[in-house]
């Protein structure tokens, strides 16, 4: 039997947050786990080129997200894990791609729409502070999944419109050249995929509303008790599914301290009294972690030669790969 291939990448624009680590890594991590998948997890470096532009920032960020994957378990024998700007295979298939997808398909694309939009509410240019790798991003995201044949790639509800666009472009490719790709699908998981930031909306670096991973213990207490709640007071009786904290408690505690909890909830716990067995259970979660991530951020050669062995492995795949499509576009 064949294995499936599961491919999916960050992009390194900031540190990651508890919101990244539910909808992303942990649900990423679950599947590397799957005897029957091959999983290849990357750091999507070049992506985040779009968006920063300091070259400290963009380094830190980077080592920070690969001491944040290998703390929270992945298994560099397992996972083939590599930065993607190691690749050149890469951006050689983003030209080839670049030049079979159509104008109009990027115009589209809600990423840059979202910014045209800005623009022309603001009475600006249409273009103003958008550049082309901008605009191109999903090419590129298009590269990095069609240069493994990726069957499933997890990502958050915000990304499914890439990968559609990713399916368009390998059959645009299919259609000129003869069946190369595989047609890639996503996978969103429903329940866990959104987790709720300090204000209640959708946790996210760009509403500055959240939770990151890998502070002191004092700074994750203080983002746990700035999370919002309503008005009740302690002993009166409170809704588990209408609460954020109940939300962000779930995914950290044990079934027996969930059902606790709604119970509390029932008997009418006091806010404070959730917020600091919210604090306890997340604290407790990522205690081994936390040291983990100590280690390796303090070692950035060990990360180097781990990325730089995960992109060997990935070579060995891409670049025959990417010989066969040479090929196909008669360019050998
Ligand atoms: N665009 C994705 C994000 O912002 C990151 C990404 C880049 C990605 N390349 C990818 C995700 C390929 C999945 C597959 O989250």
């Amino acid at each position: 039997m064949n294995k499936k291939i599961v491919l999916t990448g960050i992009k390194p624009t900031g540190y990651i947050h508890l919101g990244n680590y539910v909808g992303a890594i942990k649900p990423a991590l679950n599947l590397a786990q799957q005897d029957n998948l091959i999983p290849i997890y990357f750091i999507a470096d070049y992506h985040a080129l779009t968006s920063i532009n300091n070259p400290s920032d963009y380094r830190r960020y980077i080592y920070s997200l690969a001491a944040t994957w290998l703390s929270l378990g992945l298994n560099p024998d397992k996972v083939i894990f590599y930065k993607q700007s190691d690749l050149p295979e890469v951006f050689e298939l983003t030209w080839i791609l670049s030049c079979l997808t159509p104008k109009g398909l990027m115009n589209r694309a809600h990423a840059y729409k979202s910014k045209v939009d800005i623009n022309i509410e603001r009475g600006l240019d249409i273009d103003n502070g958008i550049n082309m790798g901008l605009y191109t991003y999903p090419i590129l995201m298009a590269a990095d999944i069609l240069l493994f044949n990726a069957d499933i790639v997890p990502v958050g509800k915000d990304q499914v419109q890439h990968i559609e666009i990713a399916r368009d472009i390998a059959l645009q490719f299919n259609k000129t050249y003869g069946e190369i790709f595989n047609i890639p699908n996503y996978s969103i998981n429903e329940e866990t995929s959104v987790l709720p930031g300090i204000d209640g909306r959708k946790m996210s670096k760009s509403y500055n509303n959240t939770i990151p991973l890998f502070e002191s213990p004092d700074k994750l207490k203080k983002q746990i008790f700035k999370i919002k709640t309503d008005s009740s007071l302690p002993g009166d009786p409170k809704d588990p599914d209408n609460s954020i904290l109940f939300s962000i408690y779930k995914e950290f505690a044990t079934q027996d301290q969930i059902l606790e909890m709604e119970e509390k909830f029932r008997n009418g716990i006091g806010w404070g009294q959730v917020k600091q067995e919210l604090f306890d259970v997340i604290n407790n979660y990522l205690e081994e972690p936390r040291k983990k991530y100590m280690y390796y951020i303090e070692r950035h050669e060990l990360i180097d030669s781990i990325l730089k062995k995960g992109a060997e492995k990935a070579r060995e795949l891409s670049s025959p790969f990417l010989k066969k499509i040479r090929k196909a576009i008669g360019a050998e």
